[in-house]
């Protein structure tokens, strides 16, 4: 029996990517074992959006170096792979499978090659075409599922490798995204997520031609169907039609992501992000102004290339005009390739960990007051898992909070996979706690915040 092992860093979409892959391995006889120890193929999909993410692959290969050999392969998958290609061999000469995400459709061949005996095997090249869908897709979650709707990146924001590794957008067919949603859903799945570096620029390709609203406002009528998010959106891209879509069909899940990166517009420019700070916060506006409760979430980088103190003071002022949910933020890392590599005045690294702890300081304290102000509301949540420690539930709202909760009487019956009413009763500024108060199936008694 041929085992696998796999491991996935990075975004949902490599996430996402490991579900394509690992169907595949199925369907071609391997098993998978949880211990890169008992695997005789060891995949690791990487990412390489910063340099710790990079490094991490590498360190798990030098960890098996010496077990590798006939009876052991080692696999890079993913962005790591695509953007060091060939390079891989070199630093960690008992890889044997090189492959970037626009190659999986085959690796079933490259499989086959390396049970033959093959001792290097790569798959990098990016025009693949169609990698949207395989048949074999195997999803963790029966009630929670990704699904692509546009491969790559055509912008050129000066700090991303993403353009590079992932290669350029290729929107997949309306009819093939409904089919695969009208699947899920008969399957009973509930939530789905659609996936994309940058959504917006979603272009059907079939006659049809829908843009990305149009899309979502499909997807969002499918029976069966009580969740769709989608993520990311490009602030340049976003359109009003995306919020009124939202405004029209309550299964679009009142949250938007829309990563602003800094709060100064020289800062934006520099990196090649298309749009000011003014131009931004029309589009929050827009959001703002919904007749639904819209949560927004945004990602930051702190000390990009050239990012003054006042530059920096306009992020922490932009957040606080946001009043964001929830926020990702970074410290910026030079990554292989891209143009900010040549910018002068690089900002050290003591400089961009302290205004990092400014940025995640102050936004603490903006969702700790947010989330305050939640204490008391009844929310609905999909529950996603349990927490033995604790003995509460873990759910999620449809504005992506988490919101842990107990509920008397459950028995120790699974409530995974339910949507539940739940009376919040505390607020941190990670997540919400709080009770379960009504029965499953019953719709919530509010609309939720
Ligand atoms: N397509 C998405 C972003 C994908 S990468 C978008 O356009 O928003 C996810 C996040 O990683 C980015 O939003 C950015 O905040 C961060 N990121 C990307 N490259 C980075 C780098 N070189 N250093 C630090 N953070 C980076
Ligand atoms: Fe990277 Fe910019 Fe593309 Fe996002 S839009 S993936 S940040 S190049
Ligand atoms: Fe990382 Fe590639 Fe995603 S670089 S963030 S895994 S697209």
């Amino acid at each position: 029996m041929k085992t696998f092992y796999i491991e996935t860093f990075g975004c949902q979409m490599n996430v996402h990517d490991t579900e394509k892959v690992v169907g595949i391995l199925l369907a071609q006889g391997y098993s998978r074992v949880l211990e890169p120890g008992q695997a005789d193929l060891v995949l690791y999909n990487t990412c390489s959006i910063r340099d710790k993410a990079e490094q991490k692959v590498f360190q798990r290969l030098r960890q098996f170096k010496r077990e590798a050999g006939r009876d052991k392969r080692f696999a890079v998958l993913g962005c790591v792979a695509q953007q060091e290609g060939l390079r891989i061999f070199e630093k960690a000469p008992h890889v044997s499978l090189v492959c970037g995400s626009a190659s999986y459709t085959r690796l079933p061949g490259m499989l086959e090659q390396l049970e033959a005996g093959a001792r290097r095997v790569t798959g990098l090249e990016l025009d693949a075409g169609e990698t949207f869908e395989t048949p074999f897709t195997r999803r963790d979650n029966p009630y929670r599922a990704y699904v692509t709707v546009i491969e790559g990146c055509d912008k050129s924001c000066a700090y991303c490798v993403v353009p590079f590794t992932r290669g350029p957008e290729r929107s997949r067919t309306s009819r093939s995204v409904m089919e695969e949603v009208r699947r899920l859903a008969g399957a009973g799945c509930t939530e789905v997520q659609l996936l994309g570096q940058n959504v917006n620029s979603y272009r059907d390709p079939s006659a049809a031609g829908w843009d990305f609203a149009a899309l979502l406002a499909r997807v969002a009528e499918v029976p069966g169907l009580r969740r769709v998010r989608f993520t990311t959106s490009h602030p340049r891209d976003f359109v009003r039609g995306i919020v009124e879509a939202i405004d029209s069909n309550p299964v679009l899940a009142n949250h938007i992501h829309l990563p602003v990166q800094s709060g100064s517009s020289r800062v934006l420019e520099r990196m090649q992000r298309l749009y000011t700070r003014e131009d931004y916060l029309r589009r929050i506006e827009w959001i703002q102004v919904a007749r639904r409760n819209i949560a927004i979430s945004t990602d930051i980088i702190a000390g990009f290339p050239g990012e003054t103190e006042a530059d920096f003071q306009e992020t922490l002022s932009l957040l606080d005009d946001v009043g964001y949910a929830s926020i990702f933020s970074f410290k910026y890392s030079p990554r292989p390739n891209t143009p900010a590599l040549g910018l002068d005045h690089q900002v050290p690294e003591e400089e961009k960990g302290r205004r990092l702890a400014m940025v995640q300081e102050k936004q603490r304290a903006i969702q700790l007051a947010r989330n305050a102000e939640l204490v008391g509301s009844l929310q609905e949540v999909l529950v996603e898992g349990y927490n033995q420690a604790t003995g509460q539930w873990i759910g999620r709202t449809a504005q992506n909070r988490v919101l842990n909760f107990t509920r008397a009487g459950s028995n120790g019956a699974s409530l995974l996979g339910e949507y539940l009413s739940v009376r919040v009763t505390r607020a941190g500024p990670n997540s919400l706690a709080g009770e379960s108060v009504e029965s499953a199936g019953t719709p919530p008694a509010a609309e939720s915040v």
